[in-house]
């Protein structure tokens, strides 16, 4: 097995080759003054399985741009199999029409992969699994939520309260609240459709003197987990935490989320950030294995 870190992936790429015990092969990467992305593979890819781990986190449009090329040219090159691991798939929350006339972006993200031919594809708690029910090829939807409540284990909680901070999230915390032994609850959100803004009640939140964790898939522009951070300060809570799977973290998000009273942002590598201390490699590197020892 080849493990080929793409550029948006880089660190992700590495950690996964260490964990498995094999040495990563680096790409050759520039972009040429208009723009446009330079991919060359410096390993003979010829009849190995070549794993190639690119996310597509900002700038989503040259790293989805750059996963496509990347597959393309291992599976020309001779590869006896391509895997991409793609933690984070962008545009996986435009995943109906909200207004009429919206472009469906997850379903055409899916419709563009499988032009390049994917063996076995990894992503980490997507947005809307049933958009996955679209995609052809073989695909793992992990989560990285038990190893967040796994790794939050260690701030030695109080009365430990996981809360979603919407009833997207509510899967994410029945199950880290059976990691981290306390309650759950969730809050009800609803975003204007044409500003984005969002709206949030709530019902019966017990958590006065407890230390909650708000458990979500994405922190994009902060505003639902200030929200969260808000509520459970206005109810009483202890400490506050923000966890989260893909910390994209746009622009001040990160400031505004801890100026509200969040102690700290818990986030994986899903998406590279400044608040990404915990890494999913391990979990790719189990799901790699078990695929390729069938
Ligand atoms: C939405 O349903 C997602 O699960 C996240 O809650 C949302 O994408 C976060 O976005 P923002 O940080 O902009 O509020």
């Amino acid at each position: 097995m080849i493990i080929v870190p793409g550029p948006a992936s880089k660190d992700l790429g590495f950690r996964i080759a260490n964990v498995l015990g094999i040495e990563a092969a680096p790409i050759e990467f520039k972009r040429f003054p208009d723009g446009e992305s330079y991919l060359r593979f410096t390993k003979n890819l010829e009849k190995e399985d070549v794993v190639i781990v690119q996310t597509t986190g900002p700038p989503q449009d040259i790293n989805l741009f750059q996963l496509l090329l990347l597959i393309d040219a291992a599976r020309d090159l001779g590869s006896k199999s391509v895997t991409a691991v793609v933690p984070y798939v962008a545009y996986g929350r435009q995943d109906k029409r909200f207004l009429s006339g919206e472009a469906i972006s997850s379903k055409t993200v899916f419709k563009l992969l499988e032009t390049v031919d994917i063996d076995y594809f990894i992503t980490f708690d997507y947005h809307n699994p049933e958009i996955l029910n679209y995609f052809k090829d073989h695909v793992e939807n992990l989560s990285a939520i038990p190893s967040l409540a796994n790794f939050m284990k260690g701030y030695n909680l109080k009365e430990a309260f996981s809360l979603a901070p919407d009833d997207g999230a509510i899967e994410l915390v029945k199950v880290s609240s059976k990691i981290l032994g306390g309650d759950f609850g969730w809050l009800k959100k609803t975003r204007d459709k044409v500003t984005g803004e969002i709206t949030v009640e709530v019902e019966n939140l017990d958590v006065k003197g407890k230390d909650a964790v708000i458990f979500d898939d994405i922190i994009s522009t902060g505003s639902t987990m200030i929200s969260a951070v808000k509520i459970l300060k206005r109810h009483g809570a202890r400490r506050v935490y923000a966890a989260c799977v893909h910390p994209l973290l746009i622009g001040d998000a990160k400031d505004k989320i801890l100026m509200e009273g969040a102690l700290e942002i818990i986030g994986t590598d899903c998406v590279q950030s400044p608040v990404s201390v915990l890494s999913v490699a391990p979990v790719v590197a189990e799901a790699l294995r078990r695929h390729f020892s069938r």
